[in-house]
């Protein structure tokens, strides 16, 4: 399986949502690749918000190999699985899919914490959500993830 989590900037929600998903792949020895994007260049090639980077250390994860790059129309051919933060994301990514086979692969990622409910990652760039709630619900669509595609835990 083949994720790519996408937020606006790729440097504070998708970075986590990455160095969450990898660190439970590396504990259940998947064979998945994750990456991010962001559907904005405003920081291509910044390291992670140095408050992600701190809320993930502080949880036992290294996110300071990432660095932010511009979503494009090539991952929908990478990647099985695009996972946004929020509705505007969504549809920025949908506006450059140009088959139903890229329509699918789009979803919002609490879906698989919430399914059905469409919730949204607040983004925490400007303070509408903490860093450490932001992460404590990445957390929960993650253990969904891996609780739908992986049978046995
Ligand atoms: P992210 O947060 O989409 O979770 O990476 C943001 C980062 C930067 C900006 C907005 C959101 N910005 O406007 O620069």
């Amino acid at each position: 399986m083949r994720i790519l989590m996408v937020c606006l900037g790729n440097i504070c929600r998708s970075p986590l949502a990455e160095g969450i998903l990898l660190n439970r792949i590396e504990k259940y020895n998947l064979d998945w690749k994750v990456d991010s994007a962001g559907t904005s260049s405003y920081h291509a090639g910044s390291l992670p918000d140095p408050r992600s980077i701190t809320i993930a250390e502080k949880n036992g994860i290294d996110i300071t190999y990432q660095r932010s790059r511009h979503f494009t129309v090539e991952d929908f051919d990478k990647f099985d699985l695009i996972l946004t933060m929020d509705s505007s994301n969504y549809q920025n990514v949908k506006k450059l899919a140009t088959n139903t086979t890229d329509i699918n692969k789009i979803d919002l990622i609490m879906n698989y914490a919430n399914p059905g409910r469409n919730i949204k990652v607040p983004d925490p760039y400007w303070g509408e959500l903490g860093f450490e709630k932001v992460f404590g619900m990445l957390e929960k669509a993650v253990e969904g993830m891996l609780k739908r595609y992986v049978e046995e835990l």
